[in-house]
């Protein structure tokens, strides 16, 4: 399925899921107080970062390429403090090909998001629009999963994800298969939701998404081809020196 197209059939799910997932904030907060400038998230899905970083005072573009994400994002911009909402502008758009005819101090692609670009041509079409959008000296911050050398020997993977009990009495649950396919580093994933009512009635909603996994090295290559030089790589949202287990964090700085 296009990128477009990707997130419509699961934005209704996204905030029911990962609306308690915060531990990347401070972080973006952070970076975005020190910067003193106008900040872009790209892939801003339903806005968890971007609505954040608005009501603590910060200017905040939030892209996307799913008009389902978006919607959910501008209704619930439509909740915030009348100055929060100003401080925030969503555009729809493609991560790979915008020109928004001005820069920003800190771009930053939260949550795996890059990996959601399959190709090298992708990627750095991507880069060079985070570059031109930069300010000399402003900041971009590139958040992707290492690749899980465990997951990697197994090759393929089942994994039950967790439940969530709705407004309505049903309970959500998902459970992910993943399918390595290391020639071109990518992982097919597939996301089953399931829905039973109270009577007990199940309603499964299947969504399969393409993932590149990325090396270090690679990455810090693809920024620097980009304009970009690499300042700090952490392991985790608390700066945790990266280990190869889990976050790879970029911090890059516009050369
Ligand atoms: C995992 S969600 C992340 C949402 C949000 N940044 C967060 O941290 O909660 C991934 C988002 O990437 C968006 N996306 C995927 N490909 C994109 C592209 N080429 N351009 C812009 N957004 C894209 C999807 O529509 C989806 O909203």
């Amino acid at each position: 399925m296009e990128l477009k197209k990707l997130y419509d059939p699961v934005a209704k799910f996204y905030d029911i899921e990962h609306q308690d997932f915060r531990s990347d904030i401070p972080l973006y907060l952070e970076e975005a107080r020190k910067v003193k400038g106008p900040v872009l998230e790209l892939a801003s899905g339903t806005g968890r970062i971007t609505l954040e970083l608005a009501k603590q005072g910060i200017e905040i573009t939030g892209l996307d390429i799913s008009k389902a994400m978006l919607d959910v994002a501008k209704e619930k911009t439509s909740a915030l403090e009348p100055d929060a909402q100003k401080r925030i502008t969503w555009i729809h758009a493609d991560m790979r090909s915008f020109d928004l005819g001005r820069k920003f101090s800190l771009i930053f692609i939260p949550f795996n998001s890059f990996q959601m670009l399959e190709t090298r041509a992708d990627q750095e079409a991507c880069l060079a629009c985070v570059s031109r959008h930069l300010e000399k000296g402003g900041r971009f911050i590139l958040s992707v999963f290492a690749p899980s050398y465990d997951r990697i020997v197994k090759r393929s993977m089942f994994t039950y994800l967790g439940s969530h009990d709705l407004p309505d009495g049903s309970k959500l649950s998902r459970t992910e298969s993943a399918k390595y396919d290391h020639v071109n580093q990518m992982i097919s994933v597939e996301w089953i939701y399931d829905v039973v009512d109270p009577q007990g009635n199940l309603k499964r909603t299947l969504w399969r998404f393409p993932v590149r996994y990325l090396w270090r090295f690679e990455a810090e290559l693809l920024l620097e081809k980009a304009g970009m030089k690499v300042e700090n790589l952490y392991g985790d949202y608390s700066r945790r020196e990266f280990d190869h287990n889990g976050s790879m964090i970029f911090v890059a700085a516009k050369a």
